[in-house]
């Protein structure tokens, strides 16, 4: 084109040329590849533009003018065919990406709490708003600690309700019950009054069946101070029941047996699966037994190092996984540790 005689017939033929590739440009990039080759600052028609100057100067006015038009006309139409491109690109990726808003979302996975950690942090909230503090003794246990100085002597028949899983080591053992911690908390308090929680795990040598596991969670309560009475023992229980499975939920002590207390208690609550009425649960009698308790026996207060002529202090221990199971309908206790995510997806 160089070459050619400098004409307006040019600019026009350029300018027609130019305007068929416009209409066959069908994507940005082509179309950005078209204005660097008729507009851009080497393109076609800026340089026919820029060799005005090889015209005789009479014919210069009416080529410049031609040239303008010119150009402006392919701005427009690069402008105008950009936005359709647009257009056609914003329908296409409308169609192609396209949500149907109606189809039933997918759920993520959620770890959730062990049902047996959620009873026991409810637990641990009600007595920490009651004033206990929780104290965590160990799982590994001497004899002296789980049975001795609990009262429990050697050969004493009370050991048969608590079979043990001893280690190879001559009388450590896995604490059967979380009492021994009384003496850890009770020999660290001493002299001070005390009232803590002793939440943890217990195992007993059992055989295994839907109502006894060989590991499960106790929480152990225990109350010392100069002037602790049954009464206390039981306004306290009595509150905490109702905080735990609801305000006017009836609560009943029943005496009973145990080598570190002395007298000793067994709390019931009222059934809170039937109020009450009497269900399978329950066992038809309207009651559900929570905890056992009693006044802390004086050779216990002794071996935690307070002098039980002026100290008196209260304990109790229950086991939430049997209320977990009551209130969840629960009836195998061997669900709590089977893993099987088809019980635990459940809390
Ligand atoms: N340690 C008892 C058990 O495992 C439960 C218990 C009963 C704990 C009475 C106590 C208590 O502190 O006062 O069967």
């Amino acid at each position: 084109m160089q070459d050619q005689p400098l004409t307006e017939l040019t600019l026009d033929q350029v300018a027609k040329e130019a305007l068929a590739a416009l209409g066959a440009a069908a994507d940005g990039e082509t179309l950005e590849g078209w204005h660097v080759t008729y507009l851009g600052r080497k393109g076609q028609v800026t340089q026919l533009i820029r060799r005005v100057s090889d015209l005789p100067k009479e014919e210069r006015p009416a080529f410049g003018k031609r040239a303008n038009e010119i150009k402006q006309a392919l701005e427009a139409a690069y402008g105008r065919h950009a936005q359709a491109l647009k257009v056609r690109e914003m329908e296409r990726s409308l169609v192609e990406g396209a949500i149907d808003v109606t189809l039933p979302g997918r759920s993520t996975a959620h770890g959730r709490l062990h049902p047996s950690t959620q009873v026991l942090r409810r637990i641990t909230q009600i007595s920490a708003d009651m004033g206990f503090q929780v104290y965590r003794s160990r799982d590994v246990e001497t004899d002296e600690c789980n049975f001795q100085l609990l009262n429990f002597p050697r050969h004493h028949p009370a050991r048969d309700m608590q079979d043990t899983f001893y280690t190879t080591q001559r009388d450590v053992l896995l604490r059967t019950h979380t009492s021994p911690g009384q003496i850890h908390a009770m020999r660290e308090y001493c002299p001070e009054p005390i009232r803590v929680i002793l939440p943890g795990m217990c195992y007993r040598y059992e055989q295994l069946t839907a109502r006894s596991e060989i590991q499960f969670y106790q929480v152990e309560g225990l109350a010392g101070g100069y002037d602790i009475r049954f009464t206390d023992l039981k306004g306290t229980l009595t509150d905490f029941a109702q905080r735990m499975f609801g305000s006017g939920r009836k609560t009943r002590f029943r005496a009973s047996y145990f080598p570190f207390t002395e007298p000793s208690a067994e709390m019931d609550v009222e059934c809170i699966l039937c109020d009450g009425r009497g269900c399978r649960v329950c066992k038809h009698t309207g009651w559900l037994e929570i905890l056992g308790c009693g006044m802390v026996h004086p050779v216990v207060l002794q071996n935690g190092g307070y002098d039980p002529s002026v100290f008196s202090g209260y304990a109790f221990g229950m086991g939430p996984e049997r209320s977990t199971m009551t209130r969840y309908g629960i009836e195998d206790i061997r669900y709590f540790w089977g893993n099987d995510l088809r019980f635990l997806e459940q809390f």
